[in-house]
């Protein structure tokens, strides 16, 4: 699936820089969150605790054995506040933990320790939002809209609105499995954007779009944080991340690097990237 994803962006096709306006007042605060994933039935290598502790084998008891347990720090310390009108991207190589921080940010991992406050609930939009791939376009769009919590009624009229947004054309009534990766893609920022959500947190998931939608849509995220909202987004391409934000965060290995101007981080995180410096001159930079 990820042999799809173009991350080379023309830069003609990007929008004018986000503009820097004043801050609203805090709308996500996270204050020392950790994350650590527990993988059962893991053999070998990692972090394996051969030896369970008295209270994985208190919580075990009776239940069949599945083999020792791995720990997962993917989220080490994490402290940042964000704001109204602010859109924040968030840098990091693979396996450095961006994902599972919006996923945290957004309520659906519990912390592990540490607290996430958040002023409305998130609205994260991910490579792998759930969608039913053997249901239509149109039958997607109504369950979408209902989960987002519109009326029947509401769902109804907003049908054509994001069909056109989405730009599926007759595709609109085949099921989704008919789809390429970058027309779920469009649909499921059309869904995900029906309401104008509060904080939008946008995993990789506009990566597949064209040209055209990624226009459409960088348009409709600066409308999203023009009307106050907040925008996380995780993006490997630097070019969407300096056009769409105007704050970035870098983490490393579950730690946060750097966090500050997008231009200062993403200069710092390019020559990472690029091998010219080792990720300790992030922490220079907060
Ligand atoms: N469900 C899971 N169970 C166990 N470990 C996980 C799980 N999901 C992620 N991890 C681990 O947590 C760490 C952070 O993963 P995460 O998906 O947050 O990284 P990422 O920065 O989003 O990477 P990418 O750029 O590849 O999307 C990695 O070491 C990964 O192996
Ligand atoms: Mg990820």
């Amino acid at each position: 699936m990820t042999e799809d994803i173009d991350y080379e962006i023309d830069p003609e096709n990007l929008p004018e820089r986000a503009e820097r306006t004043t801050l609203g007042p805090p709308s996500v605060v996270v204050d020392d969150l950790h994350i650590t994933y527990r993988v059962f039935g893991a053999r070998r290598g990692g972090t394996t605790q051969n030896k369970k502790s008295l209270w994985d084998k208190m919580i075990s008891v009776g239940r069949p054995d599945t083999g020792p347990i791995t720990q997962v720090p993917a989220v080490r310390g994490i402290s940042f506040v964000a704001h109204h009108g602010e859109s924040i991207g968030i840098l990091g190589t693979n396996g450095s933990g961006k994902s599972t921080l919006l996923r945290a940010v957004a309520g659906l991992l519990p912390p592990t320790s540490g607290r996430v406050f958040t002023s409305a609930e998130p609205e994260l939009l991910g490579v792998n939002a759930a969608m039913l791939p053997r249901l239509t376009g149109e039958r997607n769009i109504v369950i979408g809209g209902l989960a987002l919590g519109l009326n029947a009624k509401d769902v109804k009229a907003n049908v054509p609105k994001v069909a056109d947004f989405a730009e599926l054309g007759d595709f609109l009534y085949l099921p989704m499995s008919s789809y390429s990766s970058g027309m779920a893609s469009r649909l499921r920022f059309a869904i995900s954007t029906i309401r104008t959500p509060e904080i939008l947190m946008i995993d990789e998931a506009l990566a597949t779009g064209d040209a055209s939608f990624r226009k459409k849509s960088t348009a409709r995220i600066e409308e999203i944080r023009s009307e106050a909202g907040t925008v996380f987004f995780v993006s490997h391409s630097l070019a969407s991340i300096r056009a769409m934000c105007t704050r970035a965060l870098w983490i490393d290995k579950g730690v946060l690097v750097a966090d500050g101007d997008v231009d200062v981080v993403a200069d710092a995180y390019q020559a990472y990237v690029e091998g010219r410096t080792d990720a300790s001159s992030g922490a220079k930079l907060k």
